[in-house]
C-alpha cells in the first residue's frame, strides 16, 4: 500500500534488477522505490544514465510495488477520515479555507510582494507543530527557500507570542535553500525520504515559481518550463498524499494590464499550476497591517473575501 512509509531502494528490493543498476540509481539521487515510482522512465534514463529498457522496466517495478493501482472505496473513505488541518492563526483564514490548511493537498498563496505570502508560511511552520487537539498537524516543517527569505527570527518571535518554546520550534524545522530551478527539483525529489525520516507534515516550498520565471525567458521555453514545473508539482501531490502531509506553495502575480473584466493581477504558472493546486488562495493588501483574503477556483468552497492581520504573533483576525 502506498503511503506510510516510503521504501529505501537498496540492492535487492525490485526483483530482476542488477545491483549495479539500483545502485546509479541511488548515486543519481533516487534514494527510495516512491522516488523511482514518481519519476517518467524517460527521465530516470537521463539522471541516471541507463538505458531506456532498464529505466522502463525499472519504473514499472517501482510502481508495482508502491502502487495497488485500484482500491476501494472504503479505503479512500479512510484515506479522507485521515485529514487534518492547521490552522493559520487567523479564525477568519481558517474558516474559508474550509477549517484550515489540509493534509494530502497543495495550498497555494498567491500575491504581489508584501501580502503577506511568506507570512503565513511562517505562521503555520509554527502552528503546524501544535498538537492536533490544538489545530496543528503535530509533525514537523520541511521547507524549500528560493528566494532567501527564510528568517528564523521572525519564526521565533512568533513562537514566542504564542508561547512555543522558540528553539524547539526551530529546531524541529528543516530548512533548504535552493539556488536555481534544477536544485529545487533535487530539493522536491529528495522529499520523500526527507519526509519518511523527520515526521514531516508540512512541507513549504517559497516561492515555488520564483526560480522558473527567472530562468526560462521567453515563449520558445515555455514549454519546457511548464514541463519541469509539472514534474515537480505533481511530485510534491504525490508527497502530500502518500505522507497525508500539508504542502503549501506561493506564487507571485503578473500585471495583465489589457484586462477590461475582472482582476489585471493574475497568478503566475499557467495552467500547470491552478490544475496542481488544491486550494487557491489569493492575497492582497489592505489598510495598515491588514490583508484580504480570497480562496479562488475551489470545487468546494464558496468564494468569500475576509480581511486577517499580520502582527507579532503572525497571522491572526483583524481586531475590530
Ligand atoms: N514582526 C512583524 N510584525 C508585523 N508585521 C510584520 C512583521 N514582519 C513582517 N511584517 C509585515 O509583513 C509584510 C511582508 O509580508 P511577506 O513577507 O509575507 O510578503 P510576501 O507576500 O511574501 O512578499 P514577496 O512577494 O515579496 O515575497 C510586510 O508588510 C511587513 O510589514
Ligand atoms: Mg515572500
Amino acid at each position: 500500500m502506498i503511503g506510510e512509509m516510503a521504501e529505501i531502494l537498496e540492492p535487492g528490493i525490485l526483483k530482476g534488477v542488477a545491483s549495479s543498476t539500483i545502485n546509479k540509481l541511488v548515486r543519481a539521487g533516487f534514494t527510495t522505490i516512491e522516488a523511482v515510482a514518481v519519476t517518467p522512465a524517460r527521465e530516470i534514463a537521463e539522471v541516471a544514465v541507463m538505458g531506456k529498457d532498464t529505466a522502463l522496466k525499472v519504473c514499472r517495478l517501482a510502481r508495482m510495488h508502491v502502487d495497488p493501482g485500484f482500491i476501494p472505496a472504503l479505503e479512500v473513505l479512510a484515506m479522507r477520515m485521515n485529514m487534518i488541518k492547521c490552522t493559520t492563526g487567523s479564525n477568519e483564514l481558517d474558516r474559508i479555507l474550509g477549517g484550515g490548511v489540509e493534509t494530502g493537498a497543495i495550498t497555494e498563496l498567491i500575491g504581489e510582494f508584501g501580502s503577506g505570502k511568506t507570512q503565513i508560511c511562517f505562521t503555520l511552520s509554527a502552528t503546524a507543530q501544535l498538537p492536533i487537539e490544538e489545530g496543528g498537524l503535530g509533525g514537523n516543517v520541511c521547507a524549500i527557500d528560493t528566494e532567501g527569505t527564510f528568517m528564523p527570527e521572525r519564526i521565533k518571535q512568533i513562537a514566542e507570542q504564542k508561547g512555543m518554546d522558540p528553539d524547539k520550534v526551530l529546531e524541529r524545522i528543516l530548512v533548504a535553500r535552493a539556488y536555481n530551478s534544477e536544485h529545487q527539483y533535487i530539493l522536491i525529489s529528495s522529499l520523500p525520504e526527507i519526509c519518511n525520516k523527520n515526521g514531516i507534515k508540512l512541507v513549504i516550498v517559497d516561492s515555488m515559481i520564483g526560480h522558473f520565471r527567472g530562468e526560462y525567458i521567453g515563449r520558445g521555453n515555455l514549454a519546457e518550463r511548464q514541463q519541469k514545473l509539472g514534474r515537480c508539482l505533481s511530485k510534491l501531490l504525490r508527497v502530500a498524499e502518500a505522507f497525508n502531509l500539508a504542502v503549501v506553495l506561493t506564487n507571485q502575480v503578473l500585471a495583465t494590464p489589457d484586462t477590461v473584466y475582472g482582476d489585471p493581477n493574475k497568478p503566475t504558472g499557467g495552467h500547470v499550476m491552478a490544475h496542481a493546486c488544491t486550494h487557491r488562495v489569493f492575497l492582497r493588501k489592505g489598510r495598515q497591517n491588514t490583508r484580504l483574503a480570497r480562496v479562488i477556483d475551489s470545487p468546494s468552497l464558496p468564494e468569500e473575501r475576509i480581511r486577517f492581520a499580520i502582527t507579532a504573533a503572525g497571522i491572526e483576525d483583524v481586531e475590530e
